[in-house]
Parts: structure tokens; C-alpha cells; sequence
């Protein structure tokens, strides 16, 4: 296993859409194991393939540490090739950061409930309906199979107000406590 350097802002294969997964083999199941371990050392809770400079369908999650009491817990999973096939309930607003953004945390608006299809990390077929952090995680991992980034929802102000910390990201100009793909 090993902690892979994770992508960071302005980096092009953010904003790619990605392709699906077509090989489900060992090299696969590495690269799962890869992802978790990288997410797990960056302390997220959800890392996307284009994360971590791989353009596949492909994310992984442990909501584990944003459950809620009275939540059932769901369990790590890696979600190969998924669809949201219906998103529900009202938009409701939680303060998101992502990984390929250090120091940034933002709130954003989000539909409350979301039902995926995937393939899971044993490559079986899966259906999964969600709301709370779980629904806010897949929601947010989906658009980065899509180039969709979380900063594409803030308001011209917010964006405006954020100018110089993602120029610093941009450029390399931060102190982050994991590994990152250089920038520049
Ligand atoms: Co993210």
C-alpha cells in the first residue's frame, strides 16, 4: 500500500470527465487500497480518482468521522462507476473543504438526499440511497468525476474573497501535512 500525492488546485485533470472504469482486476483493487490509505493519512473523509492524477470513474469514502448521532453508519466503500439516479429533499447548506483545496472550507448548498448506483471495492453491484454527510460526500465526489469542483458553487463574492488562497495553491505557496503533486 502507499499514500499516494494528492492533486491539488489549478492542476487540468481536475476539470477533466473522467472515463469509466473497464478493468476490474488486482492493479484495481491496489489502487483502491492506494486511495483509502491516501485519504485516511489526509484525515478526509471522501478522495476522488482525479485526486490522486488518475481520470477514472472512481471514488472512495468514510463518512464515519462526520456521523450524527442517532446516523447509521456507513461503512467505508469505493464507489467504481457510479450514477446518481435521483437526488431529493430540499437544498441544504454544509461547510465543505476538499483535499485538492487546503485551508479552505466553504458552505455549500446541496440536494438533502441522493440515490447512487455503483460498483462496490468487492466489484458487486450496489444501490444506495443516503442523506446527511453521507448524500453531501457522494454529491461532492461525483463532481469531481465530472471536473465539478466545490468552489464552482460559491457566490462571485466568496469567489472573489477566496482570490489570493487559491492563488497560493495554485503557485505551491502552502503548508500542507500531506504529500501533494508539486505544483509549477
Ligand atoms: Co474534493
Amino acid at each position: 500500500m502507499a499514500v499516494l500525492p494528492i492533486v491539488t488546485y489549478n492542476d487540468p485533470i481536475l476539470r477533466k470527465y473522467t472515463e469509466p472504469v473497464t478493468e476490474f482486476d488486482d492493479a484495481l483493487r491496489e489502487l483502491i487500497r492506494d486511495m483509502f490509505e491516501t485519504m485516511y493519512n489526509s484525515e478526509g473523509v471522501g478522495l476522488a480518482a482525479p485526486q490522486v492524477g488518475r481520470a477514472e470513474r472512481l471514488f472512495v469514502m468514510d463518512g464515519r468521522p462526520m456521523l450524527e448521532e442517532g446516523e447509521e453508519e456507513f461503512p467505508p466503500t469505493a464507489f467504481i462507476n457510479p450514477s446518481i439516479v435521483l437526488k431529493s429533499g430540499g437544498r441544504v447548506p454544509l461547510d465543505e473543504g476538499c483535499l485538492s483545496f487546503p485551508g479552505i472550507r466553504e458552505t455549500v448548498f446541496r440536494h438533502d438526499i441522493v440515490k447512487v448506483q455503483y460498483i462496490n471495492q468487492d466489484f458487486e453491484e450496489q444501490e444506495t440511497e443516503a442523506g446527511g454527510w453521507i448524500s453531501r460526500i457522494i454529491q461532492h465526489e461525483m463532481d469531481h468525476l465530472n471536473g465539478i469542483l466545490f468552489i464552482d458553487y460559491l457566490s462571485a463574492f466568496r469567489k472573489v474573497m477566496l482570490k489570493k488562497n487559491l492563488e497560493e495553491i495554485d503557485t505551491g505557496d502552502i503548508d500542507v501535512d500531506y504529500p501533494v503533486v508539486p505544483r509549477g
